[in-house]
């Protein structure tokens, strides 16, 4: 299997446009070229910062890939406070987080502007890293797979085999975000298994066996390796801990 592993630092809202550029700047001195041929890395630095973290990456020519958190799905318009996918295709923004859950659940967005939003993200030539996830009540009560199933299929519908198999779908139980707890190697193996085997489903075993399922949800350095080893997880979404460069950077080296 020819997935290259995508782990990604997704910064919310922390860092200033200066503490960004010290973070990246820590972070390519402790990330090295075989690092980077094991794994890809991003960073999802909040919007105000990715100028300044973009000219560091082109200035310095880092192997790291730029990305952002959030987008809108129309091209431009009277849309106070948003912004266009085109705006970040322009700043080499590579990857762009879609459907977080902090986003559907504290920013009322649903399955319907997630697939919106992938489909204008795919337009603007950027990957979109669609997350997917299930609360801690839907999990107790044995709805994991038809939740994360039924986003999956929400956001992805209407697309091209093609677009998918280059896309990047994030498992993130909700109720590991943040928590401190995380899903066990095992558990997380068999989401990504079945978020894999309903891509399949819809777009082919082409597309199924090329798209990348990373995990997210309380993701150390600690943890990473045994993630890693399975074969349905090709990745982290790292949240807390990717705001330290040197945690971030242990664990794109034990996740390689
Ligand atoms: P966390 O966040 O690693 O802090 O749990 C993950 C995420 O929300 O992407």
């Amino acid at each position: 299997m020819s997935r290259k592993p995508l782990i990604s630092g997704n910064w919310k809202m922390n860092l200033n446009h200066f503490e960004a550029i010290q973070c990246v700047q820590k972070l390519s001195y402790l990330l090295t070229k075989d690092d980077y041929s094991a794994v890809d890395v991003s960073v999802h630095p909040p919007f105000t910062d990715i100028r300044s973290v973009q000219t560091v990456i082109d200035a310095d020519e880092l192997l790291m890939q730029l990305g952002a958190q959030h987008c809108h799905w129309e091209e431009k318009g009277a849309f106070t406070g948003e912004i266009a996918p085109a705006f970040l295709a322009k700043l080499h923004v590579k990857y762009v987080i879609v459907g977080h859950s902090e986003r559907r659940e504290l920013f009322g967005e649903t399955d319907e502007m997630v697939h919106k939003k992938v489909a204008a993200v795919i337009a603007n030539q950027m990957t979109p890293i669609m997350c997917v996830g299930e609360t801690l009540d839907e999990r107790e009560t044995g709805q994991t797979e038809g939740k994360v199933l039924a986003q999956v299929a929400a956001g992805l519908v209407g697309r091209k085999p093609e677009q998918v198999s280059s896309m990047v779908i994030a498992y993130e139980p909700v109720w590991a975000i943040g928590t401190g707890r995380n899903a066990t190697a095992e558990d997380a193996q068999a989401v990504c298994a079945a978020i894999r085997a309903e891509v399949g489903r819809m777009f082919g075993a082409e597309a199924a066996a090329q798209i990348r399922i990373q995990y997210g949800g309380s993701v150390k350095a600690g943890t990473v390796a045994d993630l890693m080893k399975q074969p349905d997880v090709d990745g982290a979404l790292v949240g807390g801990a990717s705001l330290d460069p040197d945690e971030f950077a242990r664990i794109v080296q034990l996740g390689r």
